[in-house]
């Protein structure tokens, strides 16, 4: 095979996911990675395998070389919300107190354009550091909160969705959309001015059934089902009050859940965050129809919100995957996301603990999440044809990292030594689009 200039390779050691429906990673030692942009503009890997094998049949690759780094597929967050950067701990008697004192007044701020471009930008230098490279992320009720956002994602050359928030009721002047049909206009045109664009998608955003009126639901759910390939996101069954208080409001629904379905947002492509207290029936729905839940740990066990099931959800087959669920979440890590999701599965709350593997884990914040999100073989692994964004893991990024890592004698065992010690030290480096992003290091 014939290397033209702008093939590149990258040798170190290799993390990947083979089948990606499957939570077995494989790990090769000395690997190579082979990258080139397509005919399309965009970057994808061309061959993933060992050093000896492939090496020879690219003879002339220019070759970065990474000795004792591992590279592993960017991770994916299913569940963000970047105008809340600045509200991470921020305590409150849980959920609805946290929103009413801390996060709607602090989002108000994000109709002012230079202010979110300014938190926008950190958030995804912050996103790069920690590994993360590609999100689905809430912007804020402001529409400008969306385009300055998708404007610093494509200057980026990001794969990122994000959506305005939709919150005509319950909600405080300077964040409420006060006329409902203007909201949904918005929606339809923020669709067409940034969906499918470069690596940018768009998600309907109802933030949660409490927020908006059965009118906005309702239209949502019209634009939903006239954009098929668009994607949802939204809340659902975090908290016991927020729950009494949906129940209330919508006195025909069956569940919480019903409230969305109801209003023709659930479907493949819907992201809903925590799923708690979903019932079977719930969990059934969402798997019938292809829906997914973002498992959001941090944010659960730091609000008090409970602890996702994770053995009722496997049983009705309903597809997950991780999120920080930054600012209730209280990290933008990856690493405390697993660590925090292996502990909650251990309460396993009313039942005998299980405990999640690493591969498990791991696959859950990256191929696994990307199949939630419909992306399986283009982001969350480095098989050939994926978008060349990935990690480059220093597995002896602390003198404790170093010490405990060079102890294990399996993957599962090297796997759960950076998940539980792990940080953004241990992301040496991030690459997307086979460019390596300045994160500092
Ligand atoms: N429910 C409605 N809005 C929010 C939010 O911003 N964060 C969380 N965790 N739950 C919500
Ligand atoms: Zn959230």
């Amino acid at each position: 095979m014939t290397s033209p200039s702008f093939f590149q390779g990258w040798r170190a050691g290799l993390l990947w996911f083979p089948d990606p429906q499957m939570p077995q990673a494989q790990h090769e030692q000395d690997g190579l990675l082979v990258t080139a942009r397509e005919a399309d503009g965009i970057v994808r890997i061309q061959a993933i395998g060992p050093y000896r094998d492939l090496a020879p049949q690219f003879p002339d690759l220019p070759v970065t070389h990474w000795p004792g780094l591992c590279i592993a597929p960017g991770f994916v967050d299913l569940h963000i919300h970047y105008p809340q950067t600045d509200v991470i701990g921020s305590p409150a008697e849980g959920l609805l107190p946290w929103l009413e004192h801390y996060t709607f007044p602090h989002e108000k701020q994000f109709s002012e354009p230079a202010y979110a471009h300014e938190v926008t930008a950190f958030f995804m230098d912050e996103l790069m550091r920690h590994g993360v490279t590609t999100a689905l992320c809430f912007a804020t009720a402001h529409p400008e909160s969306v385009d300055v956002f998708m404007a610093e994602a494509q200057k980026r050359q990001l794969r990122m969705v994000t959506g305005k928030v939709l919150q005509d009721r319950h909600s405080p002047d300077g964040l409420r959309d006060t006329d409902t049909a203007l909201s949904l206009r918005q929606t339809e045109d923020l669709i067409r001015r940034w969906h499918g664009v470069d690596r940018l998608g768009y998600a309907i955003t109802p933030r949660f059934a409490p927020t908006s009126s059965p009118e906005q639901l309702h239209g949502a759910g019209e634009i939903a089902h006239q954009f098929p390939d668009v994607w949802i996101q939204s809340h659902v069954a975090e908290n016991l009050d927020e729950i009494r208080w949906v129940s209330e409001l919508f006195p025909e629904a069956r569940s919480y859940l019903d409230v969305y379905d109801r209003a023709g947002l659930l479907r493949q492509r819907s992201v809903y965050a925590h799923c708690i207290y979903l019932d079977d029936t719930d969990r059934r729905r969402m798997a019938e129809v292809g829906a997914t839940a973002a498992v959001s740990p941090t944010s659960n066990l730091f609000l008090g919100s409970g602890f996702f099931d994770y053995t009722a959800s496997d049983a009705a087959g309903l597809r997950y995957g991780l999120a920080s669920d930054v600012g209730g979440g209280t990290s933008f890590s990856p690493f405390h996301t697993m660590h925090a999701a292996y502990t909650v599965a251990r309460q396993n709350v009313g039942r005998p603990g299980i405990s999640l593997a690493p591969e498990h884990l791991w696959w859950q914040h990256t191929a696994g999440a990307a199949a939630a999100l419909d992306l399986g073989g283009k982001v969350g692994n480095l098989l050939p044809g994926c978008e060349a964004d990935f990690v480059v893991l220093n597995p002896r990024a602390t003198p404790l990292l170093a010490r405990r890592t060079t102890q294990t004698e399996t993957l599962a065992e090297w796997l759960f030594a950076m998940i539980v010690l792990g940080d953004e030290r241990l992301i040496a480096h991030t690459v997307v689009q086979g460019q390596r992003v300045n994160i500092g290091r």
